[in-house]
């Protein structure tokens, strides 16, 4: 696997959850559009959505040893909480997108800092789920030019 997608908590019920800023695309339909985005360009996705903290840390680590080579993360409300994601991310030195369907700057206050975005390649905020298919863009260019190098 090339590249991990990571969706933090609550991201599982998207396309119910709050549809007025998060939209109506099931995170289904936005794994599996990111799969076949990769798979047109010969690039392995994987998908991985949890509700623990921890469990994402795992899931990290598991990607340091099967040597991922890029990250696109929506930390949920980690992004605003969470030291344990950043130590991990600072850990495994995987390169990655953090990525947020809302812009969170336009929003509530404590939505403005991110434990994780300085620590990021980049950060896409308030592109809707049309964030992730960005992001994914950027990033298997990145994987193209890093295989001609
Ligand atoms: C979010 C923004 C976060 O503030 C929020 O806690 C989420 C989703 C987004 O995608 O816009 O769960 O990351």
């Amino acid at each position: 696997m090339d590249v991990l997608v990571i969706n933090g908590p609550n991201l599982n019920a998207l396309g119910q959850r709050e549809p007025e800023i998060y939209g109506s695309a099931t995170l289904a339909d936005i794994e599996a559009g990111l799969v076949a985005q990769g798979a047109a360009a010969g690039i392995a996705v994987a998908p991985f959505q949890s509700n623990h903290e921890g469990e994402i840390v795992d899931r990290l680590y598991q990607a340091k040893a099967d040597r991922v080579r890029f990250i696109i993360i929506n930390p949920g409300a980690l992004t605003h909480t969470s030291v344990v994601l950043r130590d991990a991310f600072a850990s495994v030195k995987i390169p990655f997108v953090e990525v947020h369907i809302s812009n969170v700057y336009a929003r509530e206050d404590f939505r403005r800092h991110s434990f994780l975005s300085d620590l990021a390649v980049a950060v896409l905020t308030g592109f809707g789920a049309y964030g992730y298919g960005m992001a994914l863009d950027y990033v298997i260019e990145k994987l193209e030019v890093w295989s001609r190098e």
